[in-house]
């Protein structure tokens, strides 16, 4: 059985100073943020993002076969807690190189990070921490004080990007 990475951040005394570097790095150097509420949540950008998904969810260790398109649809998109204005994308020209997906669970009083993604060409420029702090600003809108996130303990690149960000480990 995976022995899970349950890490977690509080959002109020997240410092969105101290990274906001990167979101001004990333900007300047081409590339656009925007929201799937932004773009329009319309099936073409649906199956966009569900191949931006894919395609970066094949580096999750032990991650197995991805979902297929309609698996996603029903599981990610078609439920109640999918929303659109919490799904960051990064676009550079017309291609969309990274993602950060939140949904919102009122029953469990957190936000919970579902999928944080950046195209391999496009990784180890803080490119992950921009679209955090976006999604960090998500979650403080939208009320939420705890943004939660699992991950498989040999994902060491995810863990490490939570842990710069301030994620600390869950109370047991
Ligand atoms: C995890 C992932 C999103 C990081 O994206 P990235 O844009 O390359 O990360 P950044 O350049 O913003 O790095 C942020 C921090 O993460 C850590 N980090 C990133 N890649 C790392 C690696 N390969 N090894 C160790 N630490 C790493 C570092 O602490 C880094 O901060 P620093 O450079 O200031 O020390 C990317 O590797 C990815 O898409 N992986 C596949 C999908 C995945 O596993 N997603 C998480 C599951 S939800």
């Amino acid at each position: 059985m995976v022995d899970w990475v349950k890490l977690e951040l509080d959002v109020e005394g997240f410092d969105d100073a101290g990274f906001e570097r990167y979101l001004r790095r990333a900007q300047s150097s081409g590339t656009r943020f925007t929201t799937m509420a932004d773009l329009g949540d319309a099936p073409e950008h649906r199956r966009v993002l569900y191949e931006l998904n894919r395609t970066c969810s094949a580096d999750i260790p032990d991650r197995g076969p991805f979902y297929t398109y309609d698996e996603y649809a029903a599981q990610r998109l078609d439920v109640a807690t999918y929303n659109p204005g919490g799904v960051i994308i990064a676009v550079q020209g017309d291609e969309w190189i990274g993602m950060s997906a939140t949904s919102l669970h009122p029953d469990r009083g957190h936000a919970f990070s579902d999928m944080t993604g950046v195209l391999a060409p496009h990784r180890g420029k803080g490119l992950s921490l921009a679209l955090k702090l976006l999604a960090i600003r998500f979650v403080r809108s939208s009320g939420y004080r705890r943004l939660v996130a699992f991950h498989h303990p040999q994902n060491h690149a995810a863990i490490a990007m939570n842990r710069r960000l301030g994620f600390v480990d869950q109370a047991r």
